[in-house]
């Protein structure tokens, strides 16, 4: 009897041999590769859509045929893994952590309860234990590895909220308005009441104002509210911005109230100097986000989070079925006591097999190297005279503007200046508003991404804005 949804050897081989060519010849042509959908007609983008809508078919049908489709589905983006990817908050992808992804769901182990695989599950928790020194969290601090920023961000608010004790009518909460909108989210998922959210002013250089925070935690307590949880940002996506952490934490500790920091973005900074020194105060929260597929330039769908006390994670999601009694005990936790998750896959194996085969060095140099670019980015750009550099970059985010007659007609030369740039198709770039203000961003955090592209693209923005003034 032959199980066609059981290949045999020389089949797998073949199979996977097949697959591999074409991904490392995608990989291979990155540098190549269109960095923007710019100028891609709506209709072929519609065609294409439309053609992969298709249901399965009942019979099997050819691979080519089929790798041909992924192929076409997969160039119609914006190239999210390529060197010119400079919008929102880049990652990149590594091949390794892609590699470790096919091991892991090849062998498809269960790691949701320790005693089912209790070496992966030691793998993993070297991992969340590298991630949790890495933010100076003391010996009681763990994690759980998760999707992304957002879940992460989430699993926060819910071991927070413990401290409401199911009081949640009377909670507050408080953030920027800088803060990642992943958090209002969160709030609002974890149960919260809309008016839960407290948003607390920035001083003018975006940064969080303590002194604000601390008397709005003070009108809440008098007003008979329960202020629970403060989220500050280290590295906010609009321009990188870092709060006063050792200011917040201050205020959260005279307060008794959650401190969580969304380091999302620029938690892994700290293993640079300069990050270290940017980030002091971190390790005074009770837990930080971390996107191990920002800034550590893994696959996406590869989040963190990290406390201070695992205990903290445990009390807000740990639960039992007689149907898990059979299962021994093991040296570290379950990840299904500590995160919503019971099934989940296994997230440790491609930041392990990366962090092991070129060592942790290689992070921090990637790292300090974008930097500089950033620092480069933003000298080459501050120089040219039609362009306007509201904020000096603190990690990686350079935001830049055209000058104009007034604030409308900047604006608007700033959203053409945008357009301009995506349409040479060797960067991409992405916009936001800054104090109200439309805002061009150059991202730089791809492991992909070196000099030569940040001067591309620097290139290119002076050379559009030129012709724009
Ligand atoms: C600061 C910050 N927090 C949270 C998130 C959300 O993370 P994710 O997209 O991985 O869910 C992001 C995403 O860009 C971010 O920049």
């Amino acid at each position: 009897m032959r199980y066609p949804l059981e290949p045999d050897r020389t089949e797998m081989e073949s199979l996977a041999e097949t697959v591999l060519a074409r991904a490392v010849g995608f990989v291979n042509e990155l540098q190549e590769r269109p960095a923007s959908l710019a100028g891609v007609p709506q209709a072929e983008i519609r065609d294409l859509q439309r053609r992969l809508l298709a249901p399965p078919p009942e019979h099997p049908e050819d691979l080519q045929y089929i790798l041909e489709r992924m192929a076409a589905a997969t160039d119609l983006a914006v190239e999210t893994a390529g060197p010119g990817y400079l919008g929102y908050i880049p990652g990149g992808g590594l091949f390794a952590g892609a590699v470790a992804d096919l091991y892991a769901r090849a062998t498809n182990r269960y790691v949701g309860m320790a005693g089912t695989a209790p070496g992966l599950a030691a793998l993993e928790w070297s991992v969340v234990r590298w991630l949790a020194d890495l933010m100076g969290m003391p010996d009681g601090g763990g994690g759980i590895l998760v999707s992304g920023g957002s879940i992460a961000n989430f699993a926060a608010v819910v071991a927070a909220r413990e401290r409401l004790q199911e009081d949640l009518a009377a909670g507050v909460v408080y953030l920027t308005e800088e803060a990642h909108q992943s958090v209002a989210k969160a709030v609002r998922l974890a149960g919260l009441p809309r008016r839960a959210l407290r948003v607390v002013p920035c001083a003018s250089d975006l940064r969080m104002d303590v002194a604000a925070l601390e008397g709005m935690i003070a009108s809440d307590r008098r007003a008979g509210l329960r202020p629970f949880m403060v989220v500050a940002s280290a590295g906010t996506t609009n321009t990188g911005v870092v709060d006063p952490l050792e200011a917040v934490a201050d205020v959260a500790a005279r307060n008794g109230i959650w401190l969580h920091v969304d380091g999302a973005y620029g938690g892994f900074f700290r293993l640079t100097a300069r990050g270290l020194a940017l980030l002091a105060g971190i390790e005074r929260a009770d837990s930080v986000t971390l996107d191990p597929h920002k800034s550590l330039f893994a696959p996406y769908g590869t989040g963190a989070l990290v406390v201070r006390d695992v205990e903290t994670l445990r009390a807000a999601h740990a639960v039992s079925g007689h149907y898990l009694q059979d299962l021994d005990e093991q040296l570290v936790p379950d990840a299904a006591d500590l995160g919503p998750e019971l099934t989940r896959e296994l997230r440790g194996l491609r930041i392990w097999l990366p962090l092991h085969l070129y060592g942790v060095g290689a992070f921090r140099d990637a790292l300090d190297e974008k930097l500089d670019l950033a620092q480069h980015a933003f000298r080459r750009l501050a120089a040219e005279g039609t362009l306007e550099l509201p904020v000096p970059p603190t990690l990686t985010v350079v935001g830049l503007r055209m000058r104009g007659r007034d604030e409308a007609e900047s604006d608007q030369l700033s959203r053409l200046l945008l357009q301009r740039v995506n349409l040479g198709r060797r960067a991409f770039l992405s916009s936001t508003v800054v104090g109200g203000r439309f805002t061009v961003r150059l991202a730089i955090l791809a492991h992909r991404t070196h000099q030569d592209r940040v001067d591309e693209a620097v290139d290119a923005i002076i050379g559009a804005a030129r012709d724009l003034a």
